[in-house]
């Protein structure tokens, strides 16, 4: 196919087009904005600098878009207007590439920063100027301590080290991260990009990063969110119902997902919507796939309807990285050209100079696209510089506050799944040699995961852990995959002399990854087999630590009494080996908690991965997904995760009803329920978007530490609705708070819930309702539990 011209992300719903997102070499740098500079960055510091100008032989007067009086708005539209259809098509790919005639400098839009800044995406590279960045925690990881400010935080260090990167010409401005699809299938190999396996998890993930990642500090508040300025721009991706990578030959750019509309808004939608309307993003990535025979970058409800008209996006849509070509090549969708599938993709809201010359697309189109583009580029500063960030330099990048910070994270982000006659932690004092076995003992690259960059330097689980002890560390496996047991015997010898064994075991990117999902949720070849051993032959205790995104069929490990404790890590990121140390010894009480489902291996033969319903599908025998609507038994439930100490709670006080008095535009909607536990209701409910939704759920949680350590305790609420109504979720999470709480001392937690969001129900025909009747708010797993009755007049 003569395509090449389009392989790109088009910016648009026509920007984000025409790039190769992942399988671009890293090193094909292009300017920001020397002219014909080389990389380095070092003189050029913004478009608009009359120096600048007068140095390119350009009179800066002439170009109003450089008039800093003007409203962005105005600016940005008088770029676009003085460029020609030519110069405006060049300008549509991720590599910008700039209009020398109007002194608008090259600029590369794809840069990547999901967990740290990137190498991924041709917009940052590493050399000898700037080695290494601050790898935190993978997204998973991070997400298990759900800590709010921890998220906010890490996207604010990450911002910081992108801007004194960009400040030495290495990196970019926009940056296509958070990935914030949630994880319907426990086989999905971009798990460990996400923040799991709950919509309104993943968006309060999605919100909190890009605030961080985004806001310019002191002017969170800015009026006009049109002009609200950037630190550096975010993007949420991928949109939507995007969550099947590679499965059986099934592939995500021929992938068509039938999703019910049901599904889309309580699911698919909700963290994206989420992340416009709290995180203030200012940027959306539509996906690969289709929804319903309908490629998402091509679709004008997902795009311009939803995205633009509902939420209100300030920023503009990109598509994914050669989707254009997908829509022609691979979805072969309404028989498309080249030159269709640009037009369809600009009109839906995400093209080319054949496409308008050919009457497919109109100029207006594109230039609207282009402004948007344009007005972030103005909010970054890119044209008129931010002084704030101007010293930004190589002292902020992999400075020790970032690296602590990255400890922190991955401590914060431990789960504490078995400690049986508290094993954990172990005493120092006590142990003098440790075995330590298995095929991520020694983990360096596993550590970082996926889209990461080059670490500013990693501590393995096993350097952290020689501090402790005389080590005798044996692998115990080949690889990863551990094809045969030729190393089992001498990881044997080592745990049965030593006074305790730690075995550091699980899976990695060559198992579950972009373009590859998982098989089954085993452990890989010998290591079941290996762990098993090395329990046996032990002398002292054994701790199992577990490396993985998704759920891993451990319940071997769990029943096996041989095995005192059990932590799973996600991938902890560079400093990950210190925090399984600081954890392992106590110099850290885990309070994580899983993010998704640990599903029993039998799970995955009952349902293929291509079925997107979440709710069960008794004709076909499938049950339902995630824990909202899986009532199945597991091997570790979602929000799951032990202390060393102890938690009481106490509610202290609770609003337990609402009255919802209701005007003449305001209507009951009737909602079916069981036919069994039909009561006659006068108004089953309303709809949400009929009422003004200001009502709240106070309530006031003490949480008590009754233990004798100190500790942080996550407190998740949920909500059930009423007895009765027709296939709805079993409960759903509606808030959450980490507390530290010191031994001894209690803290008191108050919450206040809108009733809306809280304890809605999405039915069967998409309409978000709040239903009448008794629902109930649920604290933790079940340990404590209130009525909140709704109920509504005329
Ligand atoms: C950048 O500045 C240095 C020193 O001031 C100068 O030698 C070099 O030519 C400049 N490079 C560009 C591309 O302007
Ligand atoms: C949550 O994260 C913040 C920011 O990193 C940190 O200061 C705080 O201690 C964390 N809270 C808990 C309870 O761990
Ligand atoms: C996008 O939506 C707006 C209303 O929200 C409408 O006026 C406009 O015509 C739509 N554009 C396209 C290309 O569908
Ligand atoms: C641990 O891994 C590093 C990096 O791959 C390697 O240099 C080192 O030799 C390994 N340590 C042991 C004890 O095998
Ligand atoms: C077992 O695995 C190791 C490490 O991967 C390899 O070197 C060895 O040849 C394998 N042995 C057999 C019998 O396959
Ligand atoms: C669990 O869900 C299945 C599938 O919908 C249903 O048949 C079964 O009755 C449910 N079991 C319980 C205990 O609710
Ligand atoms: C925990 O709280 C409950 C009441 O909420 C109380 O009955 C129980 O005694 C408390 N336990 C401890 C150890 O404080």
């Amino acid at each position: 196919m003569t395509t090449s011209h389009i392989f790109t992300c088009l910016l648009i719903a026509y920007l984000s087009i025409l790039g190769r997102a992942r399988d671009v070499p890293t090193n094909t740098y292009t300017t920001l904005g020397h002219g014909d500079a080389t990389p380095t960055g070092s003189n050029f510091t913004f478009v608009c600098d009359p120096k600048r100008y007068s140095s390119l032989g350009l009179d800066m007067s002439k170009f109003p878009f450089c008039d800093k009086s003007l409203p962005y708005d105005v600016r940005a539209s008088d770029l676009v207007k003085q460029m020609t259809l030519s110069e405006k098509v060049l300008q549509l790919g991720n590599t910008n590439r700039g209009v020398p005639r109007l002194g608008l400098p090259k600029y590369e839009w794809w840069s990547e920063a999901l967990h740290g800044v990137s190498n991924v995406g041709p917009g940052t590279f590493f050399d000898d100027l700037v080695p290494s960045s601050t790898s935190f925690p993978t997204v998973i990881t991070s997400t298990a301590s759900f800590n709010e400010s921890l998220w906010k935080t890490i996207g604010q260090a990450v911002s910081t080290e992108a801007r004194a990167m960009y400040n030495l010409g290495r990196a970019g401005l926009t940056y296509w991260s958070p990935n914030i699809n949630v994880v319907r299938d426990p086989r999905w190999g971009r798990a460990i990009e996400t923040p799991g396996e709950d919509p309104f998890v993943v968006g309060k993930y999605a919100a909190n990063y890009v605030r961080g990642l985004q806001d310019v500090e002191g002017s969170e508040d800015f009026k006009d969110l049109n002009s609200r300025p950037l630190k550096v721009s975010s993007c949420c991706k991928h949109y939507a119902a995007y969550d099947v990578d590679n499965w059986k030959g099934i592939v995500r750019e021929s992938y068509d997902a039938r999703v019910a509309e049901q599904d889309m808004v309580e699911t698919f939608l909700r963290p994206f919507e989420m992340c416009i309307k709290e995180g203030d993003v200012s940027s959306i990535m539509c996906s690969y796939n289709r929804v319903n025979g309908i490629p998402t970058c091509a679709d004008p409800k997902l795009l311009n309807q939803t995205i633009r008209g509902d939420w209100d996006l300030h920023g503009y849509i990109v598509s994914d990285c050669d989707s254009i070509d997908v829509l022609v090549n691979r979805h072969h969708w309404l028989g498309d050209t080249n030159e269709d599938a640009v037009a369809h993709t600009l009109k839906a809201g995400t093209y080319v100079e054949a496409s308008v010359q050919q009457g497919k697309v109109r100029e207006a189109e594109i230039d609207k696209s282009l402004k948007y583009l344009y007005i972030v580029l103005l909010r970054l500063g890119f044209f008129d510089g931010i002084p704030q960030y101007t010293s930004l330099g190589k002292k902020d990048i992999c400075s020790d506050e970032h690296v602590e910070l990255a400890r922190e994270a991955a401590r914060e982000g431990t789960v504490l799944l078995k400690n049986i006659d508290q094993t954990l932690p172990l005493d120092a004092d006590k142990i003098k040699t440790l075995a330590v076995i298995g095929p991520h003992a020694n983990a360096t690259a596993a550590m970082i995961g996926n889209y990461a960059g080059v670490p500013c330097k990693i501590v393995t689980p096993l350097d952290a852990l020689s501090a402790y002890g005389e080590v005798d560390y044996k692998v115990g496996c080949g690889e990863m995959k551990c094809r045969n047991d030729s190393l089992i015997f001498p990881a044997m010898q080592a745990a049965e002399k030593a006074d305790a064994t730690i075995i550091v075991a699980g899976i990695d990117l060559s198992i579950e990854a972009e373009s590859l999902d998982r098989e089954d949720l085993l452990l890989p070849g010998f290591q079941t087999q290996l762990i098993k051993q090395v329990a046996d032959a032990a002398k002292g205790p054994v701790i199992l630590v577990l490396f993985s995104a998704g759920g891993l069929d451990i319940g071997f490990a769990k029943n096996n009494k041989k095995i005192g404790g059990i932590l799973w890590v996600g991938y902890p990121g560079e400093k990950g080996g210190l925090a399984i140390a600081d954890v392992i010894f106590g110099k850290y009480n885990p309070g994580g908690r899983l993010p998704l489902t640990w599903h029993e291996a039998s799970y995955t033969d009952m349902l293929p991965m291509t079925s997107m319903p979440l709710r069960p599908v008794d004709s076909l025998g499938y049950p339902g997904r995630t824990y909202k609507f899986f009532n199945g038994s597991t091997v570790y439930p979602f929000a799951c995760g032990l202390s060393y100490t102890k938690f009481n709670y106490t509610l202290k006080s609770a609003v337990r009803s609402t009255h919802i008095k209701l005007n003449k535009f305001q209507h009951c909607y009737g909602i079916k329920y069981r036919e069994e536990s039909h009561i006659p209701r006068p108004c089953p409910s309303v709809r949400i978007d009929d009422m003004d939704c200001k009502e709240r759920i106070n309530f006031e949680v003490e949480v008590k530490n009754v233990g004798d350590r100190d500790g942080s305790e996550v407190v998740v609420v949920y909500s059930k609705p009423p007895e009765g109504i027709e296939a709805t979720h079993i409960k759903q999470v509606i808030g959450f708070q980490r507390v530290f709480v010191p031994a001894g001392g209690s803290k008191q937690l108050k919450f206040a819930l809108n009733v809306c969001n809280s304890l809605r129900v999405v039915d069967y025909n998409a309409y978000s309702v709040l239903p009448s009747g008794g629902h109930t708010i649920v604290i933790g797993d079940d340990i404590i539990s209130f009525p909140v009755h709704v109920n509504f007049s005329s």
